[in-house]
Formats: structure tokens, C-alpha cells, sequence
């Protein structure tokens, strides 16, 4: 084993960083990437910031780094920031339709022209050709009137009569998935849960809408023609606990933000979607439709495993944190009996660092000596236990080889005590890890 230094400090860039991170910090959060092109074209809330991630790779890149890896990639915004940088780049993510969606943005090289003349026969089409659902899934029914619902089948039906692999027909399926929630008139948080009972103020309708997310998606894929020579990226819908496609100490970089283990449910977060293009019927099929691919990260996920907690305890990748974690997990067991719902969080905790560990053994593989890892993480407070997540994740790094660590804080969080279900105070910042 490497020598561990451990050193932990608020910011990597004391003075500047710490007053930074003072005011509202934004860049572990998509907000900022609304505005920008191709990042843009699906809101995924769960990104990071596409700015901060230039910021980095552009340094490193004058470091000599030019190898950028993304085990958690989402919705891709490391790689289209890599392929700006004109750095190479690889993607790994494993939620089937997160992955489709990054890898349709990486289409951007695609001829404008055609995929707007491909996707406005498509709009024509279902002009002309009215779909009636017969029996939508109950969500569907919920989320959209019959008249708006009538256009969204429409368009979907003449997306599928025409539907094939080609870039034009992503794209097109791209658009048609990113207006679903605009064109909704109750309210679908963006943050995982649909709520039919919140109403929206002014819905966009669905021919409107799709038009213009063409037009915006063939207008930025001119404008980032005109600017990105980098090479193209590489994604892929594998798991990031193998990072099989990724040659041996191929990366030299690694920006990532894996899931927190803060039982935010990221096959939830497209039910919507999935459920109106008829990937599945409704909330039970996303375990088998999707979650079974993810790091265990909510209770849901592990509902049918809290019997082998102490067994996944006992797993040798855990022996850096063993004595920690099992006193964790056995006061998250005692603290569910005092709550109604009863959650599994001491097997969510057991199985997330568990997972995250395997993750470690295959980036410490991934990675060339001297590699430089981010990862955007938050701890987590499951029934007011604390987590130091990035003290765990940093001392499971330092076991499979990684050098040194070190916290560099971006906001605090939880520190609003309004409405919380606990008083501990949480934070969120990037874990630096040295290889
Ligand atoms: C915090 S998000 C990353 C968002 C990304 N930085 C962006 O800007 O879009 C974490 C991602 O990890 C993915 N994920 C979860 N388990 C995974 C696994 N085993 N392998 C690869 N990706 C996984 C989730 O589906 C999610 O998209």
C-alpha cells in the first residue's frame, strides 16, 4: 500500500476557494449549464456545472494531463467539456436512459440541416396523423390533459415510425423526451418526483415546444461546430464499479460526481420519460428496468437485502473503514425502529460503500501513476447518523493505492433547519484525490 497522507483542508486554494465559498456556490449543480449550448438540451438535475469542469480540465490540461475519465458520467458534461478542451475523453454511465440521452448530445457533429429537416417531417407528420393512447399509464394520464396528450402521441408515433439508430432520429428523440415536463401543466419537479397535485402557470404546447428544442438543438450544434476541434468522446453504458472499456492506467484525470449516498433514487428521476415512451409501465419496473444497474444509493434499492448487512460488512474492501462504518450501520439499525417508515439505510450505507470501493479498485486500474481524481461529493445524515462520505471515500482510495486526499469545501448544506427531518449539518465540496 502507497503512503497515506490524509491530509484534509477546507480548500485547495486557501483565501480565494474558502471565499468562494461564502457566497452561493453553483458549481456542483446544473443550474449554470441552462444556458449553454448542447449542455442545455436536457436538464438533468443531478449534473455539475460545465464551466467549473472546463476550468479544471483546461489546468490540468497545461499540467499535462490529457486524459480525461468520467466513471459517473450522466448526462455527459465532462465529455463535451473534454472534446472543447480538445482533450480525449472517456464516459462510463449505467442508467440505460441517462446514458442514451449523453450519448445523443455527443451527436452535436451531425449535419444541422438534416436532422431539422428530419425532425420537422416528424412534426408534420403527426400534424397530419392524430394518435389517440388508449389507455395511457396512470402517471401519463395525471401529468397531461387529453388535448396535450393527444400532440405528445402524436409526435411519439411519428417518432417510432421512422425510429432507427441514426443521430437525426436520437436527436429527435432527444427533443421529444425534453419537453415532456414544460408541456405539463402540473408541477414535475425536475428533482426526482412528479407532482400532479402542484399546477405550472403557462405549459408550452407540444408542437411548439418540440419546434423550438429543434431549432435550439440545430442552432447549437452550428455554433459548436464552429468552435470544438478536440477529439471525439467516448461514452459508454457500462458500470462504473468494472470501468471495463477503459484501458489500463488509460486516464490520467478523473472528474466525476458518483451518486451521494443520500438516498436520491436516479431511476426515479426518469420515470416520467421512460413511462411515456413505454420503457415501462411504472414505478416497479424501475428495479429491473434500471436501478439494478447504479450503485446502491437509496433505500429502495436495497429493500430486499437489509437480512445481509453485517454479511456485506464483512466484505476485505471495507476493512479501511470496517470499525467506523459498522458502528454507523448498527445505530442507523437501532434509530429505524423509531421511525414510521422503517428505511433500510444501515444496508444502503453498507452496500453504497461497498459498491463505491469496487469503484476505487477499478479507477486505481484506469488510471496512470500520477493521475489527479475529483470527485463532487456530499456527506449524508440518514436519520440523523452522520456519514462522513468524503473521509470514507478518500481512506477506501488510499487502500487500493491512491497517494493522498483531500476536502475542499463548496457550501454547507442542512444548515437551514426549516422543515428538516434532522438538525446535522451537511456539506458539499470536491474530494482530490492523488494517484
Ligand atoms: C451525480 S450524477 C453525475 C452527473 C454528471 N456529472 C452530469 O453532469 O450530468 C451520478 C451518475 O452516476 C450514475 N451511476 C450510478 N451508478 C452507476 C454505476 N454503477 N456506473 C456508472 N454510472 C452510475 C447515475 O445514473 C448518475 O447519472
Amino acid at each position: 500500500m502507497r503512503q497515506a497522507t490524509n491530509l484534509r483542508q477546507t480548500s485547495l486554494f486557501p483565501g480565494i476557494e474558502e471565499e468562494r465559498a461564502d457566497k452561493a456556490d453553483t458549481t456542483s449543480t446544473f443550474q449554470d449549464n441552462l444556458s449553454l449550448p448542447v449542455h442545455r438540451w436536457f436538464r438533468f438535475s443531478a449534473g455539475f456545472s460545465a464551466a467549473w469542469a472546463r476550468e479544471v480540465i483546461e489546468r490540468e490540461k497545461a499540467n499535462g494531463r490529457e486524459r480525461v475519465l468520467d466513471p459517473f458520467a450522466g448526462s455527459g458534461t465532462i465529455l463535451l467539456e473534454g472534446e472543447q478542451a480538445n482533450v480525449s475523453a472517456i464516459g462510463i454511465e449505467a442508467h440505460p436512459f441517462i446514458s442514451r440521452v449523453a450519448r445523443a448530445k455527443l451527436y452535436w457533429r451531425e449535419d444541422p440541416t438534416a436532422f431539422r429537416e428530419y425532425a420537422f417531417s416528424l412534426l408534420q407528420h403527426a400534424k397530419r396523423h392524430h394518435a389517440c393512447p388508449l389507455e395511457p399509464p396512470k402517471l401519463i394520464e395525471q401529468c397531461f390533459p387529453h388535448e396535450v396528450l393527444i400532440r405528445l402521441y402524436s409526435l411519439k408515433q411519428a417518432w417510432l415510425s421512422a425510429a432507427d439508430d441514426s443521430p437525426p432520429s436520437e436527436l429527435a428523440w432527444l427533443a421529444l423526451i425534453s419537453i415532456l415536463r414544460a408541456c405539463s401543466p402540473v408541477g414535475t419537479a425536475q428533482w426526482q418526483y412528479v407532482l400532479p397535485n402542484k399546477t405550472k402557470a403557462r405549459p408550452i404546447d407540444p408542437y411548439a415546444a418540440f419546434e423550438s428544442k429543434v431549432w435550439e438543438i440545430s442552432n447549437d450544434m452550428g455554433m459548436r461546430q464552429g468552435l470544438t476541434l478536440g477529439p471525439k468522446a467516448k461514452l459508454y453504458w457500462e458500470d462504473a464499479r468494472m470501468c471495463i472499456s477503459v484501458a489500463d492506467a488509460w486516464a490520467d484525470l478523473v472528474i466525476t460526481s458518483p451518486p451521494y449516498a443520500n438516498n436520491y433514487d436516479y431511476a426515479d428521476a426518469t420515470r416520467l420519460e421512460m413511462t411515456f415512451m413505454g420503457e415501462i409501465q411504472g414505478w416497479g419496473d424501475l428495479q429491473n428496468a434500471v436501478r439494478k444497474y447504479l450503485v446502491r444509493s437509496c433505500t429502495q434499492h436495497v429493500a430486499e437485502q437489509s437480512g445481509e448487512t453485517f454479511g456485506l460488512l464483512d466484505n476485505p474492501l471495507l476493512d479501511p473503514i470496517r470499525k467506523e462504518i459498522t458502528r454507523v450501520c448498527r445505530d442507523l439499525e437501532a434509530e429505524r425502529e423509531h421511525h414510521g417508515g422503517k428505511k433500510p439505510y444501515h444496508t444502503m450505507i453498507a452496500a453504497y460503500f461497498l459498491d463505491m470501493a469496487r469503484a476505487w479498485t477499478a479507477l486505481s486500474r484506469a488510471t496512470a501513476k500520477g493521475a489527479l481524481v475529483c470527485f463532487v461529493v456530499g456527506d449524508s445524515a440518514p436519520y440523523g447518523v452522520y456519514v462522513p462520505v468524503d473521509k470514507w471515500l478518500g481512506d477506501l482510495a488510499l487502500a487500493v493505492g491512491f497517494k493522498s486526499y483531500c476536502f475542499e469545501k463548496t457550501r454547507d448544506r442542512n444548515v437551514k433547519w426549516k422543515n428538516r427531518k434532522h438538525r446535522v449539518p451537511l456539506h458539499e465540496g470536491r474530494l482530490w484525490v492523488n494517484g
